[in-house]
């Protein structure tokens, strides 16, 4: 998620607290297993990216409540967390832009290796990464990310032929 940062930081210099603060820690969740956590079971499932961000929003606002954040910070970053999958508004299209660019950026090997060992399906990583670039709402940032899609998909195309 510090990877995440630094792309906002780059894409966006000067972003307000709050959006750098959902950007550090919109996936959250993740660090915190429970019988509430969702699971991803490969598809690009609309509920499974909302539950997923709900949680995140749930419990970076109620760390921020205990470490007697602003109520109008600990507002914005959860509302931001809860979008940033989807985006919606400029910081909301910002955090996740920076998430899609962090993705394409230090996720690819691993889910390479998914699909080498067949935890999930080539088309399944193939629409993630898809999506990943899709996703993105700022056509400049496209422009960044379009050719880090397509050195991905070289690379997963390259599994089958091997
Ligand atoms: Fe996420």
């Amino acid at each position: 998620m510090v990877n995440s940062l630094e792309w906002l930081d780059r894409i966006a210099p000067g972003s307000p607290e709050s959006t750098r603060l959902a950007t550090l820690t919109h996936d959250m969740e993740r660090a915190f297993p429970g019988p509430d956590q969702p699971v991803w079971n490969g598809d690009e499932d609309y509920r499974y990216y909302v539950a997923h961000s709900n949680r995140s929003a749930r419990i970076v606002g109620e760390w921020l409540r205990s470490r007697n954040a602003g109520e109008s910070l600990i507002s914005e970053v959860e509302s931001l967390i809860r979008v940033h999958e989807f985006g919606g508004w400029p910081e909301a299209d910002k955090v996740q832009a920076a998430d899609s660019l962090s993705f394409l950026d230090v996720n690819i090997d691993l889910f390479l290796g998914y699909a080498t060992s067949g935890r999930y399906r080539v088309d399944q990583v193939r629409a993630k990464f898809v999506y990943s670039h899709t996703r993105i709402r700022i056509p400049v940032i496209q422009e960044i990310s379009g050719p880090m899609l397509s050195s991905a998909l070289e690379r997963l195309d390259a599994l089958g032929s091997c």
